[in-house]
């Protein structure tokens, strides 16, 4: 029998694409003052980092931007959206509303003039984004598209639970235990034929706020309509930004990704050069990476002359110098790059790791180790609680030793313990203070950190 026109497969051409991204909302949890999609993650806001997840491949007919009612958010908010048309066919920016709700219904309404406008004939197929999901990867959006493409009319991506779930009664009592496997925790972008939104807001009207409030996103309404809703895989990039520890979450991310697109950087040095778009799309996130600054200061007086001691500094034995008194081999280089690292990653400073509670209980090895072993143990610290070491620079104020001639080895000493390049420079505080007097010696170190 021959198929009737009717009966195919619409082509590609029978269909269009909307994505709508709703921004407008005021990120009260996330507690910045601002609404979230202005916050920044890295130096670009989450509203940017949402749009990264645009690109041609996805062949969207047309993006909708639901922003903030607040004229200033609008108008900072609505520059991440100018560089988009080459991405999709068209880009538009209204205000949403008060809840989520009524900001995708803006959207929906959006997409609906648009589709009036360009006589747009065929199905129309509508993705709606949270921008809070920022990181979500493009091959989420593709899933969903191909869902609809093959059928059907209402798509969400989901994981599986990872965490056992119970419920409780008014009492905070359990009264069961949700079997786990049959749970998935849904992600957006969720997708639906255009005819199946208008249903669904159509059906929102007529109930009561209070029930229409229940309804917490889209393929609920769908589902309460009755229709089907087919789950594809989600990804754990596309965690939902709500609270601050989101954000670190999602930061870290970030340092992550940026991390394996350069152990595919140096793959591809061996190699010889490759293009793919998943190293493009990596590359664009490893520019994102925010470096985080640290600073550290250490000061050590020269030991009387009846308790001599021997001079470490930077990591080297100065032989015949006047030594330092103090913790370990007193070396207030080395100790300064630790408090750096340990100030960068946000993780106290030499005293929470080194200090004598630590050492004489879970760091007993460290007990009187020298700087540098203690700035190989600081630097292992710091890349375990997920930083890359970008680079650590110290400089030392005193009138000995003359430095120069030992620069070089002192930062290797120094760059070797810490696997990462340590810059060391002397200067003299021309006679005035404690370091003038001769009495000691002071170094401070910066870090940079991703
Ligand atoms: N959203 C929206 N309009 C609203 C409320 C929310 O467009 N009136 C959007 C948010 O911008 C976000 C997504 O819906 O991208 C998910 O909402 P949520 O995470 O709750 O964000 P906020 O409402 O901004 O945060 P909070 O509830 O903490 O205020
Ligand atoms: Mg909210």
């Amino acid at each position: 029998m021959t198929q009737r026109p009717d009966d195919a497969v619409p082509s590609r051409m029978d269909r269009r694409r909307a994505l709508v991204i709703v921004a407008a909302g005021s990120g009260t949890r996330l507690g910045h003052g601002m609404p979230k999609a202005a916050v920044k993650i890295t130096d670009r806001t989450v509203l940017d980092h949402a749009l990264d997840a645009i690109t041609a491949d996805l062949a969207l007919d047309l993006l909708v931007l639901v922003l903030p009612q607040d004229t200033d958010s609008q108008q900072h908010l609505v520059a991440a959206s100018e560089n988009l048309n080459h991405r999709c066919g068209a880009v538009v920016t209204v205000t949403g509303g008060a809840t989520r709700t009524e900001s995708v219904g803006s959207g929906v309404r959006a997409v609906e003039q648009h589709a009036e406008l360009e006589s747009w004939t065929g199905a129309v197929h509508v993705l709606i984004h949270d921008a809070a999901r920022a990181l979500t990867p493009g091959s989420v959006f593709e899933r969903v598209l191909s869902a609809l493409d093959a059928g059907a009319e209402s798509v969400i991506p989901a994981l599986p639970v990872t965490d056992t779930i119970k419920r409780v009664d008014g009492s905070e009592r359990v009264t069961e235990t949700v079997p786990r496997q049959d749970l998935r925790a849904v992600q957006t972008p969720q997708g639906f034929t255009l005819e199946l939104l208008q249903r669904a807001f159509t059906h929102i009207r007529d109930l009561s706020k209070r029930d229409a409030a229940a309804l917490t996103d889209e393929a609920m309404i769908a589902e309460d309509l009755g229709a089907a809703v087919t789950v594809v895989e989600g990804h754990p990039h596309a965690l939902k930004i709500t609270t601050s520890i989101d954000l670190t979450t999602v930061r870290a991310v970030i340092a992550e990704l940026a991390d394996h697109s350069e152990d595919d950087a140096a793959q591809e040095r061996s190699l010889g050069p490759t293009t793919t778009s998943v190293r493009e799309h990596d590359l664009s996130i490893l520019e994102l990476a925010v470096p985080r600054v640290g600073i550290g200061h250490d000061i050590h007086a020269f030991a009387p002359a009846e308790e001599p001691t021997e001079l470490w500094l930077a990591g080297l034995h100065w032989p015949g110098e006047r030594g330092l008194s103090g913790h370990s081999d007193a070396d207030p280089v080395a100790h300064a790059a630790c408090a750096a690292l340990f100030s960068a990653a946000g993780m106290g400073d030499l005293g929470t790791h080194f200090g004598a509670d630590t050492i004489g209980t879970s760091r007993a090895q460290y007990k009187g180790a020298g700087g540098v072993v203690l700035l190989a143990e600081a630097a292992r610290i710091v890349r375990e609680a997920g930083f890359r070491i970008g680079s650590v620079t110290v400089q030392f104020i005193g009138n000995r030793p003359k430095f120069a001639t030992r620069r070089e080895e002192a930062q290797q000493v120094l760059s070797e313990a810490a696997s990462a390049p340590v810059a060391v420079s002397a200067t003299t505080s021309d006679g005035l203070g404690f370091t003038g007097r001769g009495e000691g010696i002071m170094a401070t170190a910066t870090a940079v950190l991703y």
